[in-house]
């Protein structure tokens, strides 16, 4: 079965793993990338998305989207942990194509539309663009087959003792598209904190395929260098790759079902929370992986690349 996605993307080093995966995986069909502020700037996101699907050969449509959260003021880039153009420390690579000249939330409700029941949307990023699709246009919960969210978590956090960084960034889009009625599955830091690779599993890569491999290890020893000033090893949480498998190998995830809701202020602003609201739809969560599996999943994928 190919499974068409949208990707929505702040790309940032573990998108880069993300789409590469996907790109290569012989299952996947990626019908779309969307851009969003989030590592980068929107301007940089729109840019880095391209130059992802370039370098994989692929033509995937890439659809400009949210500069900024909905309701609050901006946090400010994670420049710290994915260099100043997203891609360590790697200057701004060149493309030659362009966005299309449509945004990202008009794309993805188009893209529903046209395709009812078939596409996935898979948000690696904050949520601004899938929430601005479902308040733009809410039938296109009932006619989206599934959302699978890199972001939250149900008992840690990462840019503070309670959030992680997507939702963190725009939690109010977060909690609308957990209060829609469609089927997400949120693949939060409970797992993907678990899913780690260390640098010999890039130079790994690098040997096998250098044009994707290499890009991934150049790219992957500042996001190391973060990981080693905060963690004390070098080495890197799989977040965004690991939403994507858990599309394609749900065998290793373990996963419990919650309805969700997101604080939106105060000292716990971006906390994702087990929701006692009964009017809330229960959402897929996984708690817990094998991460081995998941890593050597991505490991080969991106080895059988060119
Ligand atoms: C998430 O935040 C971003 O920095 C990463 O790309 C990932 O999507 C992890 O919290
Ligand atoms: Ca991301």
């Amino acid at each position: 079965m190919t499974h068409k996605i949208i990707i929505d993307t702040d790309p940032g080093i573990d998108d880069a793993m993300a789409i590469f995966y996907a790109a290569l995986h012989p299952d996947i069909d990626i019908v779309g990338m969307t851009s969003v502020f989030g590592n980068v700037t929107a301007e940089i996101a729109a840019r880095n998305a391209i130059v992802l699907a370039e370098r994989v050969g692929q033509t995937i449509p890439v659809a400009k989207g949210a500069a900024k959260p909905m309701v609050m003021e901006p946090n400010g880039v994670s420049d710290y942990v994915h260099g100043v153009e997203g891609f360590g420390t790697m200057p701004a690579q060149p493309i030659t194509g362009k966005p299309v000249d449509e945004p990202a939330h008009e794309f993805i409700c188009r893209m529903i539309h046209e395709h009812p029941n078939e596409i996935i949307l898979c948000p690696i990023g904050p949520l601004t663009n899938i929430a601005m699709a479902l308040e733009h246009d809410p039938t296109i919960a009932a006619k989206t087959k599934a959302v699978y969210i890199m972001g939250g978590g149900l008992n840690k956090g990462n840019v503070t003792e309670y959030a992680e960084a997507n939702i963190w960034n725009d939690p109010h889009a977060a909690d609308a598209v957990f209060a829609a009625s469609w089927d997400i599955t949120m693949v939060g830091l409970d797992v993907t904190t678990l899913v780690q690779c260390v640098p010999a599993d890039f130079e790994r890569l690098a040997a096998s395929t250098p044009t994707i491999g290499g890009f991934l290890n150049e790219a992957v020893q500042f996001y190391m260098d973060f990981y080693a000033s905060h963690y004390g090893k070098r080495g890197c949480d799989m977040h965004d790759p690991t939403a994507i498998i858990a599309i394609t190998d749900p065998q290793y995830f373990t996963i419990e079902t919650h309805a969700l809701e997101v604080i939106v202020d105060g000292a716990r602003i971006g906390q994702t929370l087990r929701s006692t609201d009964p009017s809330r739809p229960k959402h897929k969560v996984p708690m817990d992986v094998d991460a081995e599996g998941v890593k050597q999943r991505f490991l080969s994928m991106i080895e059988t690349g060119f």
